[in-house]
């Protein structure tokens, strides 16, 4: 196998854990906030899809806005000072603990490194700023040129000619399995960081590299 020569990573539920957003409104929001959380995970999701699907793409900033307020709504919350401070903390979600040190690890193996997010450029710009993460990246790629959504190949895409590198030279590191498949249909060398334990999806297993956490992903890189 070719070896690696650049590292691109996804953002959202990978670099950054998106329930921390609801999490710290937990007190106000009580013990739904976790099962709100899933559902607007899941809404943003599905928008990214059948948006991409029907060709009526929308910046992610707005996905989230239209995902937030359709849960908010399912759940009868209604005062607008809450649902601003809740939609804001979508712009800066928390880190995982090991992503700053995992990245600058890479870094010093020579590794060039990228984000490549669903995520708008502005939102993903202040996410990585605020968690510091920023510097230790090369590039943030956002799919706002191909106004798509993963897993559409011409967003994996942004990656070989960002890196300027062929598919199989570059490491592609997701916690989300339906995007760590895109990664592989398309040609990449998938890491697939499997947080929440779940059971195998879409033949991953076996396919490609699986790990609990970033932890152990410098060591694999020169393998
Ligand atoms: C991203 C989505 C998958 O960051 O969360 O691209």
């Amino acid at each position: 196998m070719a070896d690696i020569a650049a590292v691109a990573f996804d953002s959202y539920g990978t670099l950054f854990d998106v329930n921390s957003a609801l999490a710290r409104h937990a007190a106000r929001l009580g013990e739904r906030w976790q099962a709100m959380a899933q559902e607007i995970r899941a809404k943003q999701l599905e928008y990214t899809w059948v948006r991409s699907l029907a060709g009526q793409y929308h910046d992610f900033a707005r996905i989230t806005d239209d995902a937030l307020a359709f849960v908010a709504s399912r759940h009868g919350l209604t005062d607008p000072a809450l649902l601003s401070q809740m939609r804001e903390a979508y712009d800066f979600p928390d880190a995982f603990p090991e992503a700053a040190g995992v990245l600058a690890e890479v870094r010093n193996r020579g590794l060039p490194r990228a984000v490549l997010s669903n995520g708008s450029p502005a939102m993903l710009a202040h996410a990585l700023r605020t968690a510091k993460l920023g510097d230790l990246l090369d590039a943030e790629w956002s799919v706002e040129p191909v106004a798509a959504f993963k897993p559409d190949p011409r967003v994996y895409r942004l990656a070989v000619d960002g890196f300027g590198v062929q598919a199989d030279r570059i490491a592609f590191v997701s916690a989300n399995a339906w995007d760590a498949f895109g990664a592989h249909a398309f040609g990449f060398r998938v890491f697939w960081i499997n947080r929440k334990q779940q059971p195998d999806e879409y033949g991953l297993r076996g396919a490609v590299t699986e790990l609990p956490d970033l932890n152990d992903l410098p060591a694999l890189l020169a393998a």
